[in-house]
């Protein structure tokens, strides 16, 4: 019998025809239609052996209810925080991502953010829509120096490193932290530094966030941490939002405790902190770190690929579980 599945999530046309010809398909766009309603997402899920999603709570209840005809779950992004993968797992249902695809576009998302947020563009774009641009004056839009500044990574993991290296570019000096330091030659070839958190907060005028969310991610930036920046730093979180505490951020920039602030992503997405968009020191966008077209549609790939690979018993090329 064709097994069924349902597509939560974007993909191209030649991925979509690719899986109708060996599933029976339900696609909902949910790039084009949005979110849909909880018990909705449910009903549709129900009866299906894969779900192939994105940026879509996948609540352990939908997951168990569906224990023993669910087999997968291809979520097309690297975090998958929004699965309840402890429920998956119990259930037999075997969860992948697209880590690896995208290291390279969130890589060179949080350069542009540095330079943005440090270099003033953002400000200095309104300024000029705004008509206020009276010719080169020297005093205009001061921003921060770039090379030779230390940028502090934390989590250095695939996404991480492949910042570090293009910083090293800009000849920013690297610091990290991680749950454990990397291997000496990993280090080396980056040319980074391990720091302990505090240390690495108050070093840093950059201060880049790499992590994955989980409980102990989770307002890992929260007031006490973000007392220990330089008043000249800039917080650039192209994680997870709950990952900052952004009551604690807004705090921080309204008493001038840190410079500024880039965000990709939000804590209560799509919602945005109200504050912080009165922010002009604030650059905020949405959720946007690895969009580029070409890394947009391998990332649907990969994840098309995942989900054959579990529904035909094989390991496919990036579990995030293991099941019996
Ligand atoms: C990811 O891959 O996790 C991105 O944040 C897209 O959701």
């Amino acid at each position: 019998m064709t097994d069924s599945i349902f597509i939560h999530s974007w993909a191209p046309d030649y991925v979509l025809a690719d899986l109708r010809a060996r599933y029976d398909v339900d696609y909902y766009n949910f790039f084009r239609n949005g979110a849909m309603p909880p018990e909705e997402l449910a009903r549709r899920i129900a009866g299906k052996a894969g779900v192939m999603t994105i940026q879509t709570a996948i609540p352990g209840a939908v997951i168990a209810a569906n224990a023993g005809t669910l087999k997968a779950i291809a979520s097309v992004s690297v975090g998958v925080d929004d699965i309840d993968v402890a429920a998956a797992t119990a259930a037999g249902v075997l969860v992948t991502n697209t880590a690896g695809i995208l290291d390279d576009a969130v890589a060179d998302f949080a350069i542009a953010a540095l330079l943005a947020v440090g270099r003033r563009i953002v400000e200095s774009d309104r300024y000029t829509r705004a008509g206020k641009f009276a010719g080169p004056s020297f005093p205009l839009f001061w921003g921060a120096r770039v090379r030779g500044e230390t940028v502090g990574i934390i989590g250095l993991g695939r996404i991480g490193r492949a910042a570090a290296r293009r910083a090293r570019g800009f000849g920013l000096k690297i610091v990290y932290h991680n749950r454990n330091p990397v291997a000496p030659e990993i280090e080396a070839g980056l040319g980074a530094r391990y720091l302990p958190l505090k240390e690495l907060l108050a070093a840093s005028r950059y201060v880049l966030l790499h992590l994955p969310l989980t409980p102990e991610t989770t307002h890992l930036i929260n007031a006490e941490r973000l007392a220990l920046m330089r008043k000249d730093a800039y917080l650039l979180n192209i994680s997870r939002g709950p990952v900052v505490h952004e009551d604690a951020l807004v705090e921080a920039l309204r008493a001038g405790a840190i410079a500024g602030a880039a965000l990709d992503v939000h804590e209560f997405e799509p919602n945005v902190h109200p504050a912080l968009r009165e922010m002009e020191n604030v650059v905020l966008t949405s959720h946007i770190a690895s969009a580029d077209v070409e890394t947009r549609h391998a990332m649907a790939r990969l994840a098309a690929r995942n989900l054959k690979a579990a529904l035909a018993g094989e390991t496919p090329p990036n579990p995030v579980n293991r099941v019996a």
